[in-house]
Formats: structure tokens, C-alpha cells, sequence
């Protein structure tokens, strides 16, 4: 039985990693990896509590993965925020926090092997973040590598990396459980984030134009794509200091943009700048 008052144990070690699970495996127990880069917020905790609710052993990976980050992105200054993080997930039920180095996940450094996510990996995000989801893809890769879990679970504001990670674990024949957790909220409706302590007063009220502009997308969905697109523009045409990456709507299945006659469901990706954080939300739609 887990003690679900406890910090969780932290594990930087693949090998202790392993021994611990390889153990609980064999008891029969079912492993859930919930993947995180940390400065957890209820957005991981709700993945936690999920978590906690399929498996009988919650492992929460916590490493600042450098591979996803461009050479003049924030890797530096992501929130970095272990002990905190281990404070909240107190309570949740995690048996083990595994926060690897760098050196530990990359001995071969730049030689390493890398999954490549293919032409879905260079729209949206990856265009505006060339290599990001090769990078993603690779330490996701590595990490169900490591723990084998019978249950790995995602947040659905990252949209598109779901949409990979789930190809890649079908391509590749990973043997694990993908699980996607709805997003949650601020009161105003802003998606949770980590890069979200980075707005200040002015970006953080400028930035709930992104989930207006959905609520928008899904007040129009009824009249087909080119309402969608008119009404989410509206909101951001109308709206300060948001400068626009981009708004999309595509074919959950195959994550292409749906063409004009598209009936039936569809998701609105949005991605902004607010000063210098970027910020992505998404919403499922039902177009008319
Ligand atoms: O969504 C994230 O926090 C990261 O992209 C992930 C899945 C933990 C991989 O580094």
C-alpha cells in the first residue's frame, strides 16, 4: 500500500530506476510514467492523480530535457524546482520522482541516437521550433526505455506532441498504455503551464485572449471552418500584446489542416508570444 503523505522517494539513477520496477513488475504490480520537465502544477497533478488510478506504481519523471530546446530558447531559465515539486506531489499517492542528469540520460552526448518525428514534426510547433519534437520523441523514447510502464500518460494542451508520441509508440511497437488527460484551467480560463510564472501582470492578462479565441472557435464550430477561423480572429485581432504564431484547426487523425468541406471533429491549435514567453492552447471542436 502506498503511503500517500510521503514526499516520494527521489531516484536519479537509470539502474535503481530499473531494480525498483523490474521488482514490481514481477509482483505484478502495473507501472504508470507520468513524463514532466517539473515546476509542477495541478495540470501534472491531475496526470498524477490519473495515474494513480490505473497503476499500482506512480513513477513522475522530472528532467529538463535539453534536446527540445532551439539553441535561443529558454533551456536556461526553465524553472528548475525539484524540491518543490517532490512538496507537491506529497499526497498524490507518486512512489518514486526520477530526475536524471543530463550526463545520465545522454552518456554518448551529441552522438547519441534520436527518433525523428517525421513531416507531422515539422508543422505548427516545429516549425516554429525546428528539431523540438525529434527532441521530445527521443527522451520520450528513452524514458519508456527505462521504466517500460504499462501506462504513460499526457496533457492535452500539447496537442501535437500527443498526436507523436502516440504515433511513435504504434510505429515503434512500444508496449505501454497512452493516456491523455483533459486540460486544466485557471479561473479565467488560461491552460496551466510552466512557462505561465514568466507573464507578468500586463502578458498574463493579455494572454486569456488564447482561450477566448477557442471558446470562440467552438461558438462558430456549428457553421463550418471558415467561421471558426473568423471568429477566433476577431478575438485576437481585437486583442494587445498578443502576437500571433499561429490558429489552425486539423484532422485529429492525421494532424493536417482539415480542408474546407470538413464535417465532424476537428482541433483548434493556437500558439502566441505574450512578450518573451511563448504560450500553446488547443480545444476539441465539432465542425458543422
Ligand atoms: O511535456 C513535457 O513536459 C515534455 O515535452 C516531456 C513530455 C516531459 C518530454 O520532455
Amino acid at each position: 500500500m502506498t503511503d500517500t503523505t510521503t514526499v516520494p522517494d527521489l531516484v536519479t539513477s537509470i539502474a535503481v530506476l530499473r531494480a525498483r520496477l523490474d521488482a514490481a513488475r514481477a509482483d505484478g504490480r502495473a507501472v504508470a510514467l507520468v513524463p514532466t520537465m517539473g515546476s509542477l502544477h495541478d495540470g501534472h497533478l491531475a496526470l498524477v492523480d490519473r495515474a494513480r488510478e490505473l497503476a499500482d506504481v506512480v513513477v513522475v519523471s522530472i528532467f529538463v530535457n535539453p534536446l527540445q530546446f532551439g539553441p535561443n530558447e529558454d533551456f536556461e531559465q526553465y524553472p528548475r524546482t525539484l524540491d518543490d515539486d517532490r512538496a507537491a506531489l506529497a499526497g498524490h499517492g507518486v512512489d518514486v520522482v526520477f530526475a536524471p542528469s543530463v550526463d545520465e540520460m545522454y552518456p554518448s552526448g551529441a552522438s547519441a541516437t534520436t527518433v525523428t518525428a517525421g513531416a507531422v514534426g515539422g508543422l505548427f510547433e516545429g516549425r516554429s521550433r525546428p528539431g523540438h519534437f525529434d527532441g521530445v520523441l527521443t527522451v520520450v523514447a528513452k524514458l519508456l526505455g527505462i521504466a517500460q510502464p504499462h501506462h504513460v500518460l499526457f496533457g492535452q494542451k500539447d496537442a501535437q506532441q500527443v498526436f507523436l508520441v502516440q504515433r511513435m509508440v504504434r510505429d515503434l511497437d512500444i508496449r505501454t498504455r497512452v493516456e491523455v488527460v483533459e486540460t486544466v484551467r485557471d479561473d479565467d480560463g488560461l491552460a496551466l503551464s510552466s512557462r505561465n510564472v514568466f507573464l507578468d501582470e500586463r502578458n498574463r492578462e493579455a494572454a486569456r485572449a488564447l482561450p477566448r479565441a477557442l471558446e470562440a472557435a467552438q461558438s462558430a464550430a456549428d457553421l463550418g471552418i471558415d467561421a471558426v477561423v473568423a471568429a477566433a480572429q476577431s478575438v485576437l485581432s481585437g486583442a494587445t500584446g498578443v502576437e500571433l504564431d499561429y490558429f489552425a484547426v486539423v484532422e485529429p487523425s492525421t494532424f493536417e489542416p482539415v480542408p474546407d468541406e470538413h464535417h465532424g471533429p476537428a482541433r483548434a491549435l493556437i500558439a502566441a508570444r505574450l512578450g518573451d514567453t511563448r504560450l500553446i492552447d488547443t480545444e476539441l471542436l465539432t465542425l458543422g
